[in-house]
């Protein structure tokens, strides 16, 4: 596991640990961390020692949004033809849950980072919000889509059109964070979560994340039709019968991911 550049990788246990590092600036995300995150993640996602991925910036910054230095001379057409955000669609294809562990600042391209991930554990300090408005544009890598679907319209409306931030109690009120803690314990509250999930059997946990985010852009129908043929699946992993035979001997289970 080798560091990138702006990218620290680490891994604890079953877990495999991104930390965007751009301190400088409130870790604001220039074309290159966004390659290297996504790159890094799908390798992740090959590796079997991982199960989950924790996401995370620094204290200050989960990440201030998209770099405005690299942006603000680009036109339509270089902007066009730099198809940026094809890079972040690669995110909804991992399969190994993340969780977003966001202290300070997840602004813009930060907060849609945050929603890519699939739960997240916010600091009492972090700010959230899609201030693009204020630079005379908007969310590109997803904002205004995954902000509606999270915190409703209203809500969604309010935050898109004043560009301005709710905090960490807001958005947990509003279901876009799962938990707020002390800014002291936000790293070591989602690892605890991943550890978690971790210990749970890894094709379950991937068949299960895929299931519910058909719930999210599907029709209940085939949502219902991928649950179903996921649920069959299942019963031919060695891990199916392991955790329903220790059941029955009433014994801990012990998974192996087959
Ligand atoms: N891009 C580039 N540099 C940024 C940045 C960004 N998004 N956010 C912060 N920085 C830089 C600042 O320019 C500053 O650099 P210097 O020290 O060289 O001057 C440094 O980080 C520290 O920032 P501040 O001095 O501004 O710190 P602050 O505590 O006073 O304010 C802040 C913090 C409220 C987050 C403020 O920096 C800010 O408003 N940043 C921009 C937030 C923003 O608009 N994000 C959306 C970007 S557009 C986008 O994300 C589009 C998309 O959908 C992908």
């Amino acid at each position: 596991m080798e560091n990138q550049e702006f990218i620290l990788i680490s891994q604890e246990g079953s877990v495999g640990i991104l930390q965007i590092n751009r301190p400088k600036v409130l870790n604001a995300l220039n074309l290159k961390i966004i390659n290297n995150l996504v790159t890094e993640m799908e390798k992740m996602d090959q590796d079997e020692t991982i199960r989950v991925i924790v996401l995370t910036g620094n204290q200050r910054s989960f990440a201030a949004g998209a770099d405005i230095e690299e942006m603000r001379n680009e036109k339509t057409v270089s902007m066009l033809l730099k198809d940026q955000f094809s890079v972040w669609d690669r995110i909804s294809l991992i399969n190994k849950p993340i969780i977003a562990a966001v202290s300070g600042f997840a602004l813009g391209g930060g907060c849609e980072l945050m929603m890519n991930c699939d739960m997240v554990i916010a600091s009492e300090t972090a700010l959230i919000g899609q201030p693009e408005v204020k630079l005379g544009i908007m969310p590109g890598a997803g904002g205004t889509q995954r902000l509606v679907k999270n915190v409703g319209l209203m809500k969604a409306m309010e935050m898109l059109l004043t560009g301005d931030p709710i905090t960490a109690r807001e958005a947990k009120a509003y279901g876009l964070v799962n938990k707020v803690v002390p800014v002291e314990c936000y790293f070591a509250e989602a690892m605890k979560l991943a550890k978690k999930i971790g210990s749970m059997p890894p094709v379950a946990v991937q068949l299960i994340k895929k299931s519910a985010k058909k719930a999210v852009d599907q029709p209940l129908e085939s949502g219902l039709q991928y649950e179903r043929n996921a649920f069959y699946l299942l019963f031919s992993t060695e891990d199916s019968k392991e955790g329903m035979g220790a059941f029955a001997e009433k014994r801990h289970p012990h998974f192996t991911g087959r």
